[in-house]
């Protein structure tokens, strides 16, 4: 294990990770796209299950693709990083020289680094920027979302990425705020906002700023944009007996996930009144997981972060 870096605290626990080993099947040698590195968890036991794997990472965030370099120097050649979004996975197997993997795999959301530096401002446990970005050199804070978009806007990222019923509520006292002059710049005031907007906190309750925050991260990097055409992509970049595995957090991003796993394995998607298939499904994989993976009680138990993962994966089928 690489020492920590920058003061960084616990490492990531890889989630699910026995059953992403069983699905990847990388004991079997070749190429593995790892397309959310993060901390390199999944990525070193990929590297472990044989001396054939090769794993090509990618992430957004420079500062885990710095700890995985650290932690994963000792495979050599065998790991090679890529700061990208996995949505450009096709560019950067093209500038890596490399093609046909083996596996992909993509365990979204935050990495611990990332949930548990004050600096980078995606939680309320500590005061600290309202920054959110995955890539701190790239696109608008959530400080600067909340300063920018109409308050409908805002109130509609609340509602469908955090399922926030005070959505409107919590947005409309965002905009009274900026239109005093006092715009809302940090962690702390936004999460002191949402409680009172939300009606206090009660014992035994979720924070009611979880939501909120849930939200504005996603909407600060796009992370249900372009989901489905990347399974679409991945799958087509395997080889024949390749597998896909997806692990996500939330909802809409299972059901992504479930649904372009679905129409690749020739389930049409299309509104049963359309007279036509307009989705293009075609039978191209076959769906491993008839119902979502969830962690073990133990896993949850251990790792309380793991609680809300689900991951789905499927087999590239022979032409
Ligand atoms: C849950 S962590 C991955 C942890 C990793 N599996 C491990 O075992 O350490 C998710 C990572 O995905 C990265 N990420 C999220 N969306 C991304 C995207 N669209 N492209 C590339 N990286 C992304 C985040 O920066 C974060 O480091």
């Amino acid at each position: 294990m690489a020492a920590p870096l920058g003061g960084m605290g616990a490492p990531h626990r890889p989630v699910l990770l026995e059953e992403t080993l069983q699905f990847l099947a990388p004991e079997r040698g070749g190429l593995f796209v790892d397309g959310t590195v993060g901390l390199g968890g999944h990525s070193e036991a990929i590297l472990k299950s044989s001396s054939d794997t090769r794993v090509l990472g990618m992430d957004l965030d420079p500062t885990a693709l710095a700890y995985a370099r650290q932690r994963l120097a000792p495979f050599g050649e065998r790991f090679r990083v890529f700061q990208a979004n996995f949505r450009a996975i096709a560019d950067s197997l093209r500038q890596a020289n490399e093609r046909d993997p083996s596996g992909i795999l993509v365990d979204l959301g935050v990495s611990s680094i990332q949930f548990d530096s004050p600096e980078r401002g995606f939680s309320f446990r500590f005061d600290g920027p309202l920054d959110m970005r995955m890539d701190p050199a790239k696109g608008p804070t959530a400080a600067d979302l909340l300063q920018q978009l109409p308050e409908s806007e805002i109130a509609r990222i609340i509602f469908e990425y955090g399922e926030e019923r005070h959505s409107r509520r919590i947005a409309r006292r965002i905009v009274e705020r900026r239109e005093q002059g006092y715009p809302i710049t940090t962690t702390r005031e936004l999460a002191d906002l949402v409680r009172l907007a939300a009606g206090g906190h009660k014992r035994n309750q979720i924070h009611p700023a979880t939501r909120t925050f849930q939200a504005l991260r996603i909407a600060v990097n796009g992370e249900l944009e372009g989901l489905g055409e990347f399974v679409d992509t991945a799958v087509d970049l395997l080889i024949p007996g390749g597998r896909f595995v997806g692990i996500s957090f939330h909802s809409l991003e299972d059901r992504i996930l479930k649904n372009e796993l679905r129409r690749l394995s020739g389930h049409c998607q299309c509104p049963p009144r359309l007279p036509v298939c307009a989705c293009g499904a075609r039978k191209v994989i076959e769906v491993l997981t008839r119902r979502p993976v969830a962690p073990s009680a133990r896993e949850v138990d251990e790792n309380p972060r793991a609680r809300s993962a689900k991951l789905r994966a499927g087999c590239k089928l022979s032409a």
